[in-house]
């Protein structure tokens, strides 16, 4: 069993996504810039937040941060939105999600400039993605997709299930797995909560992708001995092995599965740290205007 080390990769990437800014701005252009919205105060999304803010400082892009409480009226952000959209400053727009209930995801996606859309979610990058038209795609995928090729891993030809069908997750990476490229040209099927025979499904997955959200639910019997595993799940559970009386758990049920697999990503250390490096290199993109000219 290999772990897929989402540390020494995303550091690999980050001293890449570091020379190309500091060549920028040698050449006298402007650092990158991310803006990040978040609103309210709910535990998880601060400390993604803090981690996203954290990292461009490592690679030397700036960033803006604006943060409003969960009282902030919906024309409130998307005005701001939208004053972003025009500010030459800024490279790259991301409003964590999830939003509290008064606040529409979608008006507030839709709101973004699609060149700016950096997570990727706007319908055209969305669109353009599914079509095989360069897009900026969400971090998540192709932070998965990234370790995939930096280990070499074959996908063509590969049994790939997916389980979960979210917009940021589940839904584009079994695109993004089906897709005529490399990684890619996997025979892919989603599950979900109406799937019937799961664990027969899972235990025939050559790869199998986890964003499903629940802790611990990918047990050994649903691995096929030497498939590879990718645990996107991320969950502070209750814990009495550790001072805080916290441990981070994934959707897999890592030491019963670890074993049965030929690589499979650790949690915390794996996709999470990917997900972060793979939006600032979108915020590169943008900055350089590689996708949107
Ligand atoms: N919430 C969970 N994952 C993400 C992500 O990738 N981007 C944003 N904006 N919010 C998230």
């Amino acid at each position: 069993m290999i772990l897929l080390d989402g540390k020494k990769i995303s550091e690999e990437v980050k001293q890449e996504i570091a020379q190309e800014v500091n060549q920028m701005v040698a050449s006298g252009q402007k650092r990158p810039n991310l803006a990040v919205i978040m609103v309210g105060d709910e535990g998880a999304s601060a400390t993604y937040v803090a981690s996203k803010i954290k990292t461009c400082r490592e690679v030397g892009f700036d960033s803006t941060d604006i943060h409003y409480p969960a009282s902030v009226t919906e024309e409130e952000v998307l005005q701001k939105i939208r004053k972003i959209n025009t500010d030459p400053t800024i490279d790259g727009l991301i409003v964590q999600l999830p939003l509290p209930k008064h606040i529409s995801e979608s008006k507030v996606i839709e709101t973004i400039d699609y060149r700016k859309d950096v997570d990727g979610f706007h319908p055209i990058n969305t669109g353009r993605m599914a079509m095989g038209l360069p897009s900026y795609l969400p971090a998540t995928p192709a932070g998965i997709i990234e370790m995939l090729r930096r280990y070499n891993i074959e996908t063509d030809g590969k049994n790939c299930v997916v389980l979960g069908r979210s917009n940021i997750v589940g839904t584009p990476i079994s695109l993004l797995m089906s897709r005529k490229a490399n990684p890619g040209n996997a025979t892919v099927t989603i599950c979900h909560s109406r799937t019937q025979n799961l664990k027969a499904v899972c235990a025939q997955a050559d790869i199998l992708i986890v964003a499903i959200g629940q802790p611990e639910f990918v047990t050994a019997d649903m691995v096929k001995p030497g498939a590879v595993v990718i645990d996107v799940g991320i969950h502070r559970m209750p814990s009495t092995e550790t001072k805080s009386g916290f441990k981070l758990k994934g959707d897999v049920k890592f030491d019963e599965v670890a074993p049965k697999s030929s690589y499979i990503t650790p949690v915390p250390g794996g996709v999470g740290l990917m997900t972060i490096i793979c939006l600032l290199q979108n915020t590169l993109l943008a900055a350089q205007k590689k996708i949107y000219p």
